[in-house]
């Protein structure tokens, strides 16, 4: 029973599926009994417990009888006919038959071995995703963090993962953007990001051109279509403006920490008219109002997938790239991060692939799509997150100054004094950058939520400080009791006595369930939730249980350890870098 493969998964499954072999051991003629397993509540006499004893003798009892005398006998028989596995340490009866089994040995073997078990093998997560030349605002900073993670949980659990930024680079408004950057740099070779400068405020003044001067946007409209016909001169000066405004991207990516490869609208151009014929040979596209539609049932407007004049739209890019993650890239899961507001429009195109036969009908078989829809950011005045000085906050300053400001804090503490320069600025980076990401995970993402600086920033509370403090303290710990706690792993005993031991030991060892919620919900803040719960439970444990001098030392500091561990496998999941010193 006992080797790695099978300790891979949910502790919980796991035990459930070692409880049902020895339920066939001891009731062979009852073909339909489901191992009942749960967290046990007290704790003192196990971790998990199978309650099946109870029903099942009053099952035999009701069929005239049977060879138990009473639940308890039920138990034992459980008890004796489990498998040897060498996930349980022990077992015993209590009650009315409840079988108890204490697994915490599990605890430090490796946490890697404790990822869900996916029934896939690749994913695409959509995300991020922003414009080129428009602003990259505080929603796609929604996007890619939560993308991050889902897509960080979906790894851990071995998917491949294609992280897709899939950024609007194509479509009417490079017309204008490129007519205007003719106007102003004739010699367009010259062109750099110096020349153009931001590229936001480039967008808006080509804007006022074209809807001020109607030569210009009729030399703008020619421009699409020149654009799209291919010719050089067009491409390369698309080309130019896409390449400035991924640089930009890529610097609060970079700042992030956060990895994606990108595929542009613009990569499914060529693969669109044969998917709209496809779908218009399956007789799902009609003629209406000069456009081709596909009518939706629940739905009171179609899905437009050519326009009147012709030319293609987001919902026909969309059903190309869903098309191409299925067929070309053979991903079984497709999930797409953006805001609500898109909600209905994904709806639409998932229907239109599941009448189309792309997808099955049945709710989570896979080849599946999924929506992770996330709600408004909002500022302090409860209104869309704005700054004073312009209407858009730039990411790039908001993640600068929650560097700063934590930096702030670290150099009032005179930190500086014994910490090397780098030191302090990488604690800032962490501190900062992860407070900006966990602020936002921690709640559900469809609710809105205030964006707050001294909120994130605190050291109390829900924050990714406390977190991130409270794991440094636990690392402290350790460092001080001089101990070398990989060669306590190896010889010394982990027990758990005191009540806050328990559970605090208990709350490691649903880790697992709870990465499998968070990811199979697509639900960040559940694992967020568990994180903050473990650090309190740490805490009350550090308060009532003295650690280092104790008799139970040993046992104590490998506790110290596994939540150690676990917490930073979960700061690992919300791409937060976590910090060892405070
Ligand atoms: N570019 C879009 C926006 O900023 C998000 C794209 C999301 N992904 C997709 N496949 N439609 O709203």
């Amino acid at each position: 029973m006992a080797n790695d493969e099978e300790n891979v998964g949910n502790v919980k499954k796991l035990l459930a599926r070692v409880f049902e072999l020895s339920l066939q051991a001891t009731v062979p003629d009852e073909t339909d009994v489901e191992p009942i397993v749960t967290a046990s509540t007290v704790g003192r006499f196990g971790d998990y417990q199978c309650n099946n004893a109870m029903g099942l003798f009053s099952k035999l009892k009701g069929k005239g009888g049977g060879q138990f005398r009473g639940p308890p006998a039920v138990g034992q028989a459980i008890m004796k006919n489990l498998p040897q596995t060498e996930m349980i340490e022990s077992c015993s009866v209590a009650g009315p038959g409840f079988v108890n089994v204490s697994i915490l040995k599990m605890l430090l073997d490796g946490i890697d071995t404790w990822a869900p078990k996916l029934s896939i093998k690749r994913a695409v997560v959509d995300f991020s995703s922003p414009n080129i030349a428009k602003e990259m605002h505080v929603g796609h900073l929604r996007s890619t963090i939560i993308g991050d993670t889902i897509a960080r949980m979906l790894e851990f659990s071995h998917v491949d993962v294609l992280r897709r930024n899939h950024v609007g680079d194509w479509g009417t408004q490079f017309g204008m953007l490129i007519e205007h950057l003719f106007e102003k740099f004739p010699n367009i070779e010259a062109v750099n990001e110096t020349a153009i400068g931001d590229l936001q405020a480039f967008y808006k003044a080509s804007k006022q051109r074209f809807d001020d001067d109607s030569e210009f946007k009729e030399r703008a409209q020619k421009a699409v279509v020149r654009l799209q016909g291919g010719e050089k001169r067009y491409r390369d000066a698309w080309a130019q403006i896409c390449a400035i405004s991924r640089r930009e991207f890529d610097s609060v990516y970079k700042r992030l920490k956060v990895e994606l490869e990108e595929k542009g609208e613009s990569f499914y151009n060529p693969f669109i008219p044969s998917v709209i014929e496809g779908l218009t040979n399956q007789g799902l596209v009609e003629e209406s109002e000069g456009a081709r539609v596909i009518f939706l049932e629940g739905f009171n407007i179609p899905l437009i997938v050519v326009k009147s004049d012709g030319g293609y739209n987001y919902a026909s890019t969309d059903l190309t790239a869903l098309w191409y993650r299925l067929n070309e890239e053979k991903a079984e899961w497709i999930i797409y991060v953006t805001d609500v507001g898109q909600q209905q429009h994904f709806e639409m195109v998932f229907k239109a692939a599941k009448i189309a036969g792309w997808l099955p009908t049945e709710a989570n078989k896979y080849p599946r799509t999924s929506h992770v829809g996330f709600g408004l950011v909002l500022g302090e005045d409860g209104k869309r997150f704005r700054t004073r000085s312009t209407e858009v906050v730039r990411l790039v300053d908001l993640l600068d100054e929650a560097k700063s400001r934590s930096k702030a804090v670290l150099e009032e503490r005179e930190k500086d004094k014994d910490w090397t320069k780098e030191e302090i600025d990488q604690t800032a980076e962490a501190v900062g950058y992860g407070a900006v990401k966990y602020a936002d995970l921690k709640n559900n993402r469809l609710t809105n939520y205030t964006f707050n600086f001294d909120q994130m920033l605190s050291d109390k509370g829900n924050t990714a400080v406390y977190l991130l403090y409270a794991h440094a303290r636990i690392c402290s710990i350790i460092r001080k009791s001089g101990k070398d706690v990989e060669e306590l792993k190896k010889t010394g005993v982990l027990s758990l006595e005191h009540q806050d031991e328990r559970v605090l030991g208990l709350h490691l060892l649903r880790f697992s369930e709870i990465v499998e919620e968070a990811c199979t919900n697509l639900l960040p803040n559940i694992l967020c939730e568990y994180l903050y719960n473990l650090s309190e439970n740490f805490s009350k444990f550090y308060s009532n249980c003295q650690v280092i001098g104790s008799a139970e030392e040993t046992s104590r500091l490998l506790l110290c350890e596994a939540t150690a561990m676990v917490m930073r496998k979960c700061f690992f999941l919300l791409g937060i870098t976590p910090v060892y010193k405070i």
